[in-house]
């Protein structure tokens, strides 16, 4: 049987970075994107190190805030590769900041980049995967996607909006032997904190982190698996409950944190 390939989005570091590995580890070609080449020049010179037997890698440099760069990463990963059977909608970023008073071009660039971005890497992705006979498509969402957030509510919203998404997208894609799994992922030790756009680059006590490798095998074993949606620990599975049964509390909670 052919080896599986895998397009990731936001290859270059943290979740996205550990899941490509992850996945060449277990025999899975890769297609990795992200702006930063060097970076992923990095992940491919790792990929070359694993023992034998492990996938190959193309890296593409790629920017998902365009459809065009989403299009032709597809593009060239199968005229490398042939085939399209994964796509991991990973590529992201966090904001803190009022919704009134935030300043505008960060607010922009959340959003294009983490609701046009998985939607460009969608579209682009599932002609491809139909090509193949089916495909598998993982988006990278967040415990705080149902969170009542001031002050994180740009980047908790955007992340509602993906796992909304999700949720429709695998009853459209169901007759094309797509699958769509949702992974809910808590706090995870990335470059994420540092980058994260607007105020407050506080990251708040008392919240348990994860290592990124940990959320990379959970992807993968959904890959296997075909879980609708992945919480990793009970801690993320309580905030989503907290926020369903008692939003009103957890959100003073999160104003402390986040204000
Ligand atoms: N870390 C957490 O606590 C946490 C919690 C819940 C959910 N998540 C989600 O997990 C995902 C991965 O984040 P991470 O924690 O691994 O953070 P990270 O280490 O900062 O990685 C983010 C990745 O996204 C890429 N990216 C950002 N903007 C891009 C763009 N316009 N085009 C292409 N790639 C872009 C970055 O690559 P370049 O800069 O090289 O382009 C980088 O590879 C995100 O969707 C994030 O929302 C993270």
């Amino acid at each position: 049987m052919a080896a599986k390939v895998a397009l990731i989005t936001g290859a270059s570091s943290g979740i996205g970075y550990e899941t490509a590995l992850a996945f060449a580890r277990e025999g899975t070609h890769i297609i990795a994107t992200a702006r930063r080449l060097e970076r992923l020049s990095e992940l491919e010179h790792a990929i070359h190190q694993l023992p034998a037997g492990h996938g190959d890698i193309l890296i593409v440099a790629g920017d998902v805030t365009s459809a065009e760069s989403m299009q032709a990463a597809v593009q060239q990963g199968l005229e490398h590769f042939g085939r399209l059977d994964i796509l991991v909608a990973n590529a992201g970023l966090g904001h803190r900041g009022a919704i009134t008073e935030a300043e505008w071009s960060d607010i922009k660039t959340l959003l294009r980049t983490n609701i046009d971005g998985v939607l460009h890497s969608i579209r682009a992705a599932v002609p491809a995967m139909r090509q193949s006979g089916g495909g598998h498509i993982i988006t990278i969402s967040s415990v705080v996607y149902n969170l009542v957030a001031p002050y994180a509510a740009i980047y908790s919203a955007s992340k509602a909006f993906v796992t909304s998404l999700a949720q429709s997208l695998r009853l459209e894609l169901e007759g094309d032997h797509i699958q769509v799994t949702d992974v809910l992922v808590g706090r995870t030790h990335t470059e994420f904190n540092e980058k994260r756009l607007g105020g407050g680059k506080r990251t708040g006590g008392g919240v348990p982190t994860m290592t990124p490798d940990r959320v990379a095998a959970a992807i993968i074993k959904a890959t296997h698996t075909r879980q609708k949606t992945v919480i990793l620990r009970l801690f993320d599975r309580l905030l989503i409950w907290g926020n369903i049964f008692v939003p009103g509390l957890i959100g003073r909670l999160a104003k402390k944190q986040y204000g």
